[in-house]
């Protein structure tokens, strides 16, 4: 069914300067589902995550949200739809309170219109946020800041709610919570697009998902055929 398919990316080519990192990328996003993108370092995982939400120039390609061409839109009108990124590597404002990180993820109108209820419900996925509302984020723990750029992420009322690499520098036990999380985001109705460094736990709570080799889509399926396929054990898995 056409309109289940909430993301489509097609043909994207992007780079920087003279350097070509994506050489015609395609995939697609269920809604509901959580859709993973594993690679090697280098792969040009996070270059197709920003060339989707418009964060550079030069891209070429389609990428289409809720059917609409949104491939000529500024970043904020595509986060006003709904395509909302969590970075790689947080990007918080140290300075600021738990509290106003999150409040700066509602900026656009329709999210600022529903702030305070938004902002309830992050609270409800995150208590230990809502316990630390007012401590300055950067004296926070590494995986209390990715709650919090989760949070900030989600106050942005997202379509799909792209992350990349949460996981990453978190402490082993501060990663299976955050993958809970993950998971725990996708039950309650949202569309996740991951890129993960940690190929067995992304295949394991994937739908569907995505290898990428050197700037182009090598292979797709679900998580357990790739969980299962003899070159992604061997090539990422360390099987
Ligand atoms: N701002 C930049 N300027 C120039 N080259 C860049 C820039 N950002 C990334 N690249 C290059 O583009 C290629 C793809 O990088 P990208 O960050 O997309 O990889 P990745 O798959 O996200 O890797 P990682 O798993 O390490 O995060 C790499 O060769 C990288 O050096
Ligand atoms: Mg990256």
């Amino acid at each position: 069914m056409a309109n289940d398919i909430v993301l489509e990316v097609k043909n994207l080519e992007a780079g920087y300067d003279d350097v070509q990192v994506l050489w015609g990328v395609n995939l697609k996003v269920r809604r509901h589902s959580l859709t993973t993108i594993i690679g090697a370092n280098g792969a040009g995982k996070t270059t197709t995550l920003k060339s989707i939400c418009g964060l550079l120039k030069n891209v070429r390609g389609t990428v289409i949200l809720n059917g609409e061409d949104i491939s000529a839109l500024p970043t904020h009108k595509r986060v006003d739809r709904g395509l909302v990124m969590v970075p790689e590597g947080r990007w918080l404002f140290p300075e600021m309170t738990v509290l106003e990180n999150l409040r700066m993820g509602a900026f656009t109108k329709r999210a600022r219109a529903k702030r305070d209820e938004t902002l309830e419900w992050v609270y409800t996925l995150f208590p230990r946020l809502k316990e630390r509302a007012n401590q300055k984020a950067g004296t926070l723990s590494g995986g209390e800041q990715q709650m919090v750029a989760i949070g900030r992420g989600l106050m942005a009322l997202p379509e799909v709610l792209i992350l990349d690499e949460p996981s990453l520098g978190l402490a082993p036990n501060l990663v299976l919570d955050i993958f809970k999380i993950i998971q725990e985001l996708k039950n309650e109705g949202l569309t996740v697009l991951l890129v993960e460094q940690n190929v067995h736990l992304g295949l394991a709570i994937s739908d569907y998902a995505y290898v990428m080799e050197n700037g182009k889509i090598i292979m797709e399926g679900t998580g357990s055929e790739l969980e299962n396929d003899p070159k992604v054990k061997e090539a990422y898995l360390g099987l």
